[in-house]
């Protein structure tokens, strides 16, 4: 193995880096995405669309071409797959455009890919059994303990910092387990400087089983909060309202706006005021919220509700791509911002659409999935096929924007970014092109029409630590 030059302070684990010493590449690939629905849409909007689209297929391709705002058309989106093929095919339209992104990541090994419901009116609960796609994950994420789930973690923070807007943030929710080990990989992917607060958000009241723990009783999670570019980012200073009644020290009125609200969530007088669906509390301990979906690591909207406000406005994308019940997007539907999620598990997509229907005038949205595309991906992958072999198979090769070049190390101790190529050329699977194309798989994969994928010795694809 080649000698790795030491350049700058940084974590590296087993398989971060290549035999001969370049960083192991983030696989950027854009695969078609298929509409799986339409939730909410009125029939006057479906009946039109019909005309314009005679030829009825049995899943439309995402054509990608609706407006940047309602009332151009922009429809939010729930994307049903793995957020690293989910992403990488999100680039070609949203690189740059993405205002916030929040993330809740699996960080307790197992409980994250697998969870009790109840089931019906008799509080009987079932454990959820995992599909193919969520053993992958899991494979992926835990195989090799620690240094899968950081190489997991790596390669999707690179596809989120392209997929951010300038003035965009990013929120990364942790805990003790793994919050230091992705704070240092933070900070190699976004800058030092992009770091802005360590948010400690207190989960609330103790009782049971945790009170009785022979230790400090552990009753804290970590929120990073990173930016895009220093010094210039959304940020909207947030307030608690003062209680009634509530007199300064050596009894003047207050006429502020509220306290200020600090790195530390749910831990003093004024948030232990706030009550019902406004409580910081862990929705865990909340035993009657309106807000409980039965989804086991389900966060709270009122936490998520401080985030959204002070670093989105009204009409900014806001994205999450490990959505599972959806806590983000309901908040963002609530509080009027467009948003995408992603989540891999079918019943996290299943109880997010219906939380979403549940929300008081909910606006249209679009159910999407990689559909063929995305299971064929990982078959070639999993039985060591290059990139094109693969998007050949699968019919659908594109000319990638972001070429997946590796990313070597410059002189400075940085990483020189992957170079950026404007789709050139003849590409018959660009957006405008029809579902029929892609299953008619126009270039079946030949030699003259997509000479880029054969020509170009493309390295295997990095996925994880190579545990596949
Ligand atoms: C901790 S939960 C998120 C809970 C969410 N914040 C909420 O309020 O319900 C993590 C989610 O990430 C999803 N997940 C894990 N790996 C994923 C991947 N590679 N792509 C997409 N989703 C993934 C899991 O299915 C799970 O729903």
């Amino acid at each position: 193995m080649a000698k790795i030059e030491v350049t700058k302070t940084e974590l590296v684990w087993p398989g971060k880096y290549n035999e001969d010493g370049t960083l192991k590449e983030v696989p950027r690939i854009s695969l078609p995405f298929q509409v799986i629905e339409t939730v909410n849409e009125s029939r006057a909007t479906r009946e039109a669309k019909k005309e314009r689209e005679k030829a009825p297929t049995l899943f439309d391709i995402y054509e990608g071409n609706e407006g940047d705002t309602f009332e151009e058309g922009w429809r939010n989106k729930l994307i049903w797959g793995d957020n690293l093929l989910v992403m990488g095919s999100l680039l070609e339209k949203f690189a740059g455009k993405i205002d916030l992104i929040y993330i809740d990541p699996p960080f307790a090994t197992g409980a994250d890919f697998a969870f009790k419901t109840e089931v019906g009116e008799s509080g009987e609960e079932i454990t959820k059994e995992q599909s193919a796609l969520e053993e992958k994950a899991y494979r992926d994420t835990w195989g090799s303990g620690i240094s899968s789930y950081l190489e997991m973690v790596r390669i999707r923070l690179s596809l989120m910092r392209d997929l951010l807007s300038p003035k965009g943030s990013i929120y990364v929710h942790l805990d003790a387990t793994v919050g230091h080990y992705v704070k240092a990989l933070m900070d190699e992917v976004f800058g030092v400087d992009s770091f802005q607060r360590e948010v400690v958000w207190r989960i609330g009241w103790i009782s049971g089983y945790k009170s009785v723990a022979k230790n400090w009783i552990r009753n804290h999670d970590t929120i990073l909060f990173y930016v895009k570019t220093p010094g210039d980012f959304t940020f909207n200073k947030e307030y608690v309202p003062y209680p009634p009644g509530y007199e300064r020290r050596g009894g003047a009125e207050s006429g502020g706006k509220g306290y200020p609200i600090e790195d530390v969530w749910n831990a003093n007088p004024f948030e232990f005021e706030l009550k019902g669906e406004e409580s910081l509390d862990s929705i865990q301990i909340k035993s009657f919220s309106q807000e409980k979906t039965g989804y086991a690591t389900q966060k709270n909207e009122s936490v998520l509700g401080r985030i959204l406000r002070a670093s989105s406005n009204e009409g900014d994308v806001v994205a999450d791509f490990f959505c599972g019940s959806g806590t983000t997007l309901a908040v963002a539907e609530k509080l009027g911002r467009r948003w995408i999620g992603c989540d891999l598990g079918r019943w996290a997509i299943h109880v997010t659409r219906k939380r979403l229907l549940g929300i008081e005038n909910c606006k249209p949205f679009e159910v999407l999935n990689l559909g063929k595309y995305e299971r064929q991906y990982w078959q070639g992958v999993t039985f060591g096929e290059t990139e094109g072999q693969v998007a050949h198979r699968a019919g659908t090769l594109r000319v990638p924007r972001f070429h997946p070049q590796a990313i070597r190390r410059t002189a400075g101790g940085g990483y020189d970014a992957p170079a950026r190529q404007e789709g050139k050329g003849h590409d018959p699977h660009r957006r405008g092109g029809r579902a029929g194309d892609h299953r008619r798989d126009r270039c079946g994969g030949g030699r003259v029409c997509c000479p880029q994928a054969d020509r170009t010795p493309r390295p295997r694809l990095g996925v994880g630590d190579g545990s596949l």
